[in-house]
């Protein structure tokens, strides 16, 4: 299926799903492992924007401990053996964490869960959103953000990943807007001009850096 036609199908089906689909955790889940199950998503496994939370995390944890949240396969985040403590991924999606098991990678461990509900006991120097945010309502994902900084470590942050911010406008409100710092907004093109955007927050912004450098981003979401 072409990438416009994948764009003009997730707009038709965007206010159904927001309203009947995605408050029911079990339809949620069934509809998620059904797109799966059909091969939409398979185009992340081969994405290469997964290098840059890594290296933005080295930048504040060296050898981190890494919480994904919607990790969907993880197969786009490439989790070099001894460069991180331990990675624990979370999705809705059964068929998503059986590929992401499947992979055999030292140190993981993922879990089968519902973000909007999602708590731990552990403590992560590094919590990823990527490309997750806006399967939320703006109240859930405005208060997932605010819960997320409980379950950081003393140097721990959050990178939320958007593809691309003129067409999530909603949610880099909610980002900007939900009273837990951003520290660093890095950028990342589709083509020749900006687009997408990693934003990094913190549980306070003692030390704010704003990036400007920017990087190569997504170029379609279903
Ligand atoms: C666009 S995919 C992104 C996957 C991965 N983060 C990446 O960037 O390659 C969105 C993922 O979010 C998951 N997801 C959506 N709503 C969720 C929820 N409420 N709880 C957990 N996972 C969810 C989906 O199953 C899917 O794997």
């Amino acid at each position: 299926m072409s990438n416009g036609l994948l764009r003009a199908l997730s707009r038709l089906t965007r206010i159904p799903v927001r309203l009947f689909v995605r408050p029911n955790r079990r339809i949620n889940a069934a509809m998620w492992d059904t797109q799966y199950a059909l091969g939409l998503w398979s185009y992340l496994d081969g994405m290469s924007d997964g290098t840059v939370p890594l290296s933005l995390i080295e930048t504040w944890a060296p050898q981190p401990t890494i919480l994904d949240l919607g990790c969907g396969t993880s197969a786009n985040l490439p989790l070099a053996p001894g460069s991180y403590r331990h990675y624990h991924g979370v999705d809705i999606s059964r068929k998503a964490i059986a590929q992401a098991r499947a992979l055999g990678r030292p140190n993981t461990s993922f879990d089968v869960g519902d973000i909007r509900t999602f708590d731990s006991s552990e403590r992560y120097d590094a919590i990823l959103l990527r490309e997750v945010i806006y399967y939320l309502s703006g109240a859930e994902s405005a208060a997932l953000l605010r819960r997320l900084p409980a379950l950081l470590t003393p140097r721990g942050r959050i990178v939320v990943q958007v593809y691309d911010v003129s067409q999530t406008g909603e949610f880099v409100e909610v980002i900007r807007t939900c009273g837990v710092p951003v520290v660093a907004e890095v950028p990342t093109w589709l083509g020749d001009g900006p687009a997408g955007a990693f934003f990094v927050l913190a549980a306070s912004a003692e030390h704010p850096s704003a990036q400007s450098g920017g990087v190569d981003g997504r170029a379609v979401a279903p």
